[in-house]
């Protein structure tokens, strides 16, 4: 862990599940716009990983390894985050999982019980929890901002999602609506981004990704996949 206290000017951003994929993009983008940002993975090995690399480049990158599904472990990471920095001025809830059943989407009647609760346990209560406590720190912000990556998947059938994703997705938009309306008079705004498929390891994870990224090539207006 990496303390930057005397870069007190500087925005405070905590991306969850930014030890990789889009999570990790959103953070450089954010370190190469000057933001001090804290990094944030289940896997700490992997975590540490990442941020050693990335702190090669930009020395204003921290990392903190939590489970966001876990309240216990996201009240330790936000005692963390009050302990160094004391405010927090952008929250990206992204962490988030898709699993398949040998690399298919599984349909409800095939989809295993623990599957179901661990993706909304993630997606969904994840995002709770980690809002929830949040939000005494991002009312010490002049500027608090949250994003939610939920997904196409939320919003309609995509044809390539199962039900426990799109559920946790879709509640994840109910979950921002309600939060915008409460954290909009103090200043605070809540926004939802649904992604359509971006190249990482969830997108991966199909048997037949191949594909899969070809079917969102051809109904995508640029012909390309993110
Ligand atoms: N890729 C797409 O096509 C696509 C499309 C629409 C929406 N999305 C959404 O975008 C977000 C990122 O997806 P991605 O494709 O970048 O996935 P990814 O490459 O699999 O990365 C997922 C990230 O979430 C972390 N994570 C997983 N479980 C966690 C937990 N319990 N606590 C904390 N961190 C956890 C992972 O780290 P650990 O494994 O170390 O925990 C990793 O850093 C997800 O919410 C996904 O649903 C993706």
């Amino acid at each position: 862990m990496t303390t930057h206290q005397n870069q007190a000017d500087r925005k405070i951003a905590l991306i969850t599940g930014s030890s990789r994929g889009i999570g990790l993009a959103i953070a450089k983008k954010l370190l190469a716009d000057g933001y001090r940002v804290i990094l944030n993975g289940s896997n700490n090995t992997q975590l540490q990983q990442v941020h050693e690399q990335m702190a090669q480049q930009y020395p204003l990158v921290d990392a903190m390894s939590a489970n966001v599904s876990d309240e216990d472990s996201v009240a330790q990471l936000f005692q963390q985050i009050e302990n160094i920095y004391t405010r927090l001025d952008v929250l990206v809830n992204n962490a988030g999982i898709s699993p398949r059943l040998n690399g298919n989407k599984p349909t409800v009647e095939t989809t295993p019980t623990d599957h179901w609760v661990q993706t909304i346990a993630i997606n969904l209560t994840g995002a709770f929890f980690v809002t929830r406590a949040a939000i005494p720190l991002l009312k010490h912000s002049k500027c608090g901002r949250v994003i939610q990556i939920a997904s196409q998947a939320g919003q309609m059938n995509t044809g390539f999602a199962s039900a426990h994703y799109a559920t946790s997705k879709a509640g994840l938009i109910g979950f921002s609506r309600i939060l915008a309306g409460e954290l909009g008079p103090l200043g605070i705004t809540v926004n939802f981004v649904s992604p359509g498929k971006i190249q990482t390891e969830m997108a991966a994870t199909y048997r037949n990704a191949a594909a899969v990224e070809q079917a969102y090539i051809d109904r995508t207006p640029m012909q390309r996949i993110g």
